[in-house]
């Protein structure tokens, strides 16, 4: 009989289930608290605040990667995997932070970035430096180019941000990487690459970490045979057979990344990002596998009943089937704040309106914030995890004027300055109503905040009941008291109006429409807005009992 693993520190509580309903908060660490006066939020940071965090009531913290990295992409790069940046702190930090969540009953799951290293990671230092066809280079994909003198990349893949996929490298060859030149791909058919990964999960479990984010989990199997067919990242085939993206293969690794998981009491949860088709992003959250799959289909639906209902209604769906639970995601570091894509005119290109440094088409602040609480509510109701990205739960807009010198991510370099990327949703959050970063920090932040931000700070928030924070909390608290398993079952109200009952007489009626419709009979427990006797304002959530 096989012994179980022990963690160095567990949560107060211990329910082995805790992440299938959790209200996980998502922490981009260089942005949260910066505590040693550099600029960027550390991970003493994110223990500071661990009171906050737990005031607000949610369950878990979700940390995007605090690993040493050169930040090519804001540390989706990562040089070292069982190591904490130096500028965000020390191991001892981090054990702190795990300790203080703990203590608070909130897990921690970490970030894992396994379909691409840093070019600064020591297994692509020692690919350079070897030669073709050597073992260090067989870490990463490494290939001879085309044309008469290999001069051309081996194939016309494109990089997510931009540009070819294949970089060359002096003596000649090219190596293959789906995002950055400084993010390059290893090669997850060799044994070496996959007994490493399970190394740095047993490294972080045993530190205490409750469970994983799986960056990128659809692109670690590749058909690298020649000759290279296209891939299209935005159709996937729902036969698995994109030579890049969501293969049938990729299932075996997490399937052994399960057995790892399970080593320890409670098993590590874990939760894939797989941008794959709906009904195959649910075979990575199979419990063989890693349990949950991030499910984006309303961060990228319009604000609108119908669409609404299709959505939940096929993720509910897929859930069942696949014994998982569902997550739903309004808002992360990668795409435009939901409070900002609500408040557009519908289908703007959201690129495009930030190139015009967020003034046209114009945006309708209030509405856009009224419309985010409304489906926030929403999204509270539904069986399954929601994921809140730090931030929303002040109501933040989007960062849509950061100047172009101070533009990070390398979207705004690989598109030639076309395309200025996630910056303004990572901007620092402001906790202050006023200094030199609202609170963030002593020092202005490693990305300018907008000049208003005072005015939407936790300072400014705190102890006011119709702020977006004082919603949140009690959005939150309602849902804890009230949540419990999994069933949902619709009501019938109206074209724009989306209803649906959990149980014990608890439901949730979101008014997605502008004309007001009659107020369902109960009380109502939270409003999204303001509501007013007899009748359901539009844009609005009211859950009743
Ligand atoms: C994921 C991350 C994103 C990152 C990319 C490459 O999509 O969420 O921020 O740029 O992977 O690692």
């Amino acid at each position: 009989m096989s012994t179980l693993r022990t963690p160095a520190s567990t949560p107060r509580t211990t329910d082995p289930d805790w992440w299938r309903n959790a209200v996980v908060y998502q922490v981009y660490p260089r942005s949260f608290a910066d505590t040693d006066g550099d600029g960027l939020g550390d991970l003493a940071g994110v223990t500071s605040r661990m009171p906050y965090l737990s005031t607000l009531g949610v369950d878990a913290i979700w940390l995007s990667p605090f690993f040493p990295s050169p930040l090519a992409d804001g540390g989706y790069d990562v040089a070292d995997y069982r190591a904490v940046d130096p500028r965000l702190g020390t191991l001892d930090d981090i054990d702190a932070m795990i300790r203080s969540a703990h203590e608070h009953d909130i897990r921690v799951i970490v970030d894992v970035v396994p379909n691409h290293t840093s070019d600064e990671h020591a297994w692509f230092r020692e690919a350079l430096a070897a030669a073709p066809g050597s073992p260090a280079r067989a870490r990463y994909v490494f290939r001879d180019g085309s044309g008469p003198s290999g001069e051309q990349p081996p194939s016309d893949w494109v990089s997510n941000f931009g540009g070819s996929a294949w970089t060359r490298v002096p003596d000649g060859q090219w190596y293959l990487h789906l995002f950055a030149p400084e993010q390059p791909d290893l090669d997850w058919s060799n044994p070496e690459v996959r007994a490493d990964f399970e190394e740095t999960l047993r490294f972080w479990s045993d530190r205490g970490v409750d469970g994983f984010r799986v960056d990128v989990a659809h692109g670690l199997a590749k058909d690298l045979s020649t000759p290279y067919r296209p891939s299209n990242e935005h159709d996937l085939p729902l036969d698995g057979s994109d030579p890049l993206y969501d293969r049938d293969e990729v299932h075996a690794i997490f399937e052994s990344w399960r057995t790892v998981l399970d080593e320890y009491d409670p098993p590590r949860a874990a939760v894939a990002e797989a941008w794959a088709p709906a009904p195959r992003r649910v075979l990575y959250a199979r419990p063989t596998e890693l349990g949950q799959a991030f499910n984006f289909d309303l961060l990228e639906a319009p604000f609108d009943a119908s669409a609404f209902r299709t959505i939940i209604t096929r993720n509910t769906a897929m859930a069942e089937q696949s014994g998982a639970s569902s997550t739903w995601v309004l808002s992360n570091h990668d795409v435009v704040r939901h409070a900002t894509r609500y408040g557009l005119p519908e289908g703007t290109d959201t690129d495009a309106w930030l190139m015009t440094d967020g003034t046209s088409p114009v945006l309708d602040r209030a509405r856009g914030l009224r419309r985010a609480r409304a489906a926030t509510l929403l999204v509270l109701a539904l069986p399954g995890s929601s994921y809140v990205y730090q931030g929303e739960e002040l109501g933040l807009q989007e960062a849509a004027a950061i100047p172009h010198d101070a533009l990070q991510d390398p979207k705004w370099i690989r598109t030639g300055h076309t395309v200025k990327g996630r910056d303004g949703c990572r901007v620092p959050i402001p906790w202050t109503t006023s200094g030199p970063s609202f609170g963030f920090g002593s020092v202005p932040p490693h990305l300018p905040q907008p000049a208003d931000f005072g005015a939407w700070s936790v300072e400014a928030e705190d102890g006011d009941p119709s702020s977006t924070l004082s919603f949140y909390r009690e959005a939150i608290a309602a849902r804890r008291r009230l949540q419990q398993g999994e069933d949902l079952t619709w009501i019938e109200g109206g074209a724009d109006v989306v209803a649906f009952a959990r149980h014990d007489g608890w439901r949730s009626v979101t008014n997605l429409g502008t004309e007001a419709v009659p107020m369902p009979p109960g009380e109502v427990v939270v409003a999204s807005g303001p509501v007013t006797a007899g009748e359901l304002p539009g844009e609005t959530t009211v859950w009743l009992v």
